[in-house]
């Protein structure tokens, strides 16, 4: 890599052509007092930089990023082409998107240019590789950031064009496009690619197609993926070593992440989370991000450093929220604790969201306080767990084309949620301080012990078939109500559910009832797993699948309806393994004790005991083995370090046995020889 940080990159989004000299002069001291190493700039400069088609205006930019590298910072370097300029719009007004009702609409906002438009691609790699000529050796260039947040849907003639020809590209002839999209139904049948549309209608109609939106969702993530790629091959030939990536936003579910970020060098996440998010929220995302390269370190390209405006209610961040946030990136396999933004803006949308300067431009504020604590904290730790990989034990088969086609089905209940779905499992298993990962489902599943495959509703080809090899080598999987219903284009398996699973969970699903979201089932365990949980009965909810056991063996019983009596949950043994299926969805108490038990069976230990609302992480890093425990209850909490004598690196103490972390505090051990 051209630029090998030697510590955790710690800075973030710097606007600085919103200042004056006095203003960048005195951001430069704040960012040295701070400890700021990495600026990401200038993500909306297209206008400034290029005031009319093909003639630049840079030297703003020299000056600035010559500052920054005096003061000894790097920068990452963003292609401005998110929000293109109103010169591109007004004169070639294809760059301008369509949204689904048909309207065409006006410039103005940022990330809002179709991303088929050949005149955008052609305008953004000719800024792109003006900025790779200029600064392309500079040398406090760390990396290349292509645009911001992706994920425009447009619904314009230019797409519709190019629909088709991916249709056609995927599936050859209409007679197989009619096939595999089941066209038979309502008379859909096409006797050409030109006489199918762009997936217009609204999803709450009722009448919509959800394959043709599925594949449609597929063709946005290529397109969008071709626009990455249209700036980044510019830029990978002028900079051979330098990586680059695009930030991904909160909102996943619009592009498939596995996808676009297997042609960037890094993951790089925009970690938002709500007030209100139970701790393994952000800590499930952060671990799909690892997962997006295989386990790869990824970067929290940005997070809040304090409230911000675009929620309903903009909370605060509590003292000591900040960091510990920032902690727990860095716990999951984040090289970086980045930020929007490093100055707040006087002006625009953005005006109220939080900042390490704020509109007061000082620095006897509690959030730079807090911040430049940290980035003394984090120089202190330096490369010790950059390039960390976490070594996990259990896996979770997570999958998009598997999220859109399942939530974009019509039954057989309105709330359906891939992501809560997929909490509610990760959560227990999270809890009990168990490395996780996420996994693609084409990913290696050797190393685990235990695989949770939720809602795993679309089988693509060969997977149930490496699952199976899973269990019989002596692997535990988990499957759900929901599970092998479809195959990639969405048509429902003929035989029974779970299809090419069947064998594994060793049953067949006759029907599945959708609950009221008030409405409650009972799984009733049977005698010997009484014995091993705290109560003999615990509640389930959202679907019941009523299954006809083959070789599966049952462990819990409905305890309502007229399917009472009948099997809740079973296992099936099968070579040296087990599969698990649950047949409804259990309260949590019930998935917590259910996990830990799983994880023992398996001798998938957490990494230390502990109590109170502690997490545990621990990274393979350049320096050995690092622990990370966050304290993310508002008591005291403690984690039970055993005999060994560990060192915090961030105070220096050596510690055994129990540690005690206050509330929000953080301790990242290094265990001592
Ligand atoms: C996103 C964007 C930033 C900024 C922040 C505000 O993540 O990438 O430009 O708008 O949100 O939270
Ligand atoms: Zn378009």
């Amino acid at each position: 890599m051209y630029y090998k940080p030697s510590e955790i990159l710690f800075g973030g989004d710097y606007n600085p052509d919103q200042w004056d000299d006095t203003v960048i002069e005195q951001d430069m001291r704040y960012f040295k007092e701070a400890g700021i190493n990495l600026v990401i700039l200038p993500v909306f400069s297209w206008a400034k930089l290029e005031p009319s088609e093909g003639v630049y205006s840079f030297e703003w930019l020299d000056q600035i990023l010559d500052k920054i590298w005096e003061n000894g910072i790097h920068f990452c370097l963003a292609t401005p082409t998110v929000a293109q300029p109103a010169w591109l719009s007004k004169q070639y007004p294809e760059v301008l998107p369509v949204d689904i009702s048909g309207r065409k609409r006006t410039h103005g906002m940022r990330v809002f240019f179709c991303y088929n438009s050949l005149k955008y691609r052609e305008r953004a790699a000719a800024i792109a590789e003006e900025m790779a000529k200029r600064y392309g050796n500079h040398p406090g260039l760390a990396a290349w950031h292509v645009a911001n947040e992706y994920g425009t849907y447009c619904y314009c003639e230019n797409c519709q064009q190019k629909f088709r020809l991916w249709l056609k590209k995927r599936y050859g002839t209409v007679e197989n496009l009619n096939d595999k999209w089941y066209n038979s139904f309502w008379g859909r049948t096409v006797y050409s690619f030109d006489e199918v549309y762009l997936p217009t209608e609204l999803n709450d109609d009722y009448r919509f197609n959800p394959v043709r939106e599925l594949d449609y969702q597929r063709f946005v993530t290529d397109s969008t993926l071709e626009c990455f790629e249209n700036e980044a091959r510019v830029l990978r030939r002028y900079t051979p070593d330098v990586p680059v990536f695009s930030n991904i936003s909160g909102h996943i579910k619009k592009l498939d992440q596995f996808k676009m970020v297997s042609k960037m060098d890094y993951a790089g996440f925009d970690n938002y989370p709500h007030p209100t998010d139970p701790r393994s929220l952000p800590a499930m995302k952060l671990d799909l991000m690892r997962g997006l390269k295989d386990g790869k370190s990824f970067l929290v390209a940005e997070q809040s450093p304090n409230q911000q405006n675009w929620q309903p209610y903009n909370k605060l961040k509590r003292p000591g929220e900040v960091r510990l946030l920032a902690y727990q990136g860095m716990a999951h396999g984040s090289d970086s604790a980045l930020y929007f933004q490093m100055r707040q803006s006087l002006g625009g949308q953005e005006k109220f969201h939080g900042a390490l300067i704020s509109h007061a431009g000082t620095d006897d504020t509690r959030i730079f306080r807090e911040l430049a604590q940290m980035g003394k904290e984090l120089k202190g730790l330096g490369d010790t767990f950059l390039e960390g990989t976490c070594d996990a034990k259990v896996g979770f088969l997570f999958d998009w084309d598997n999220w859109w086609a399942l939530e974009l089905a019509s039954g057989p209940t309105k709330d359906m949620d891939y992501l809560w779905q997929m909490h509610h499992y990760y959560r227990a298993f999270y809890e009990y301080n168990v490395p996780i990962d996420i996994l693609r489902v084409t990913a290696d599943f050797e190393k685990y012990k235990v695989l949770v495959a939720p809602l795993l509703y679309m089988m693509k080809e060969g997977v149930a078939q490496r699952l199976e090899r899973f269990v019989e080598r002596g692997g535990t999987l988990i499957a759900t109500y929901m599970t092998g219903v479809t195959d990639e284009n969405d048509r429902c398996v003929f035989g029974a559910y779970p299809g090419p699973l069947r064998k594994t969970m060793g049953l067949w699903v006759e029907e599945t009832d959708a609950l009221f979201p008030d409405e409650e089932n009972e799984m009733i365990l049977n005698s010997w797993m009484t014995q091993a949980y705290e109560k003999s009965s615990y509640g389930c909810t959202f679907l019941c699948d009523r299954l006809r056991l083959e070789t599966a063996e049952p462990l819990a019983y409905y305890g309502k309806d007229f399917y009472a009596g009948e099997p809740c949950l079973t296992v099936n043994r099968l070579g040296s393994g087990k599969a698990y299926y649950l047949a409804s969805q259990p309260e949590e108490a019930f998935v917590r004790e259910f996990a830990e038990k799983i994880c023992r069976e398996q001798g998938v230990e957490p990494l230390f005991p502990s109590e109170g609302e502690i997490e545990l992480t621990k990274r393979n890093g350049r320096s050995g083995e690092i622990w990370f425990a966050l304290n993310h209850g508002k008591k005291p909490g403690y984690v039970d370090l055993g005999e060994k004598t560990y060192q915090d690196l961030l105070t220096g103490k050596r510690c055994t046995g129990k540690l005690v972390l206050e509330s929000r505090d953080v301790a990242v051990l290094k265990r001592e020889q």
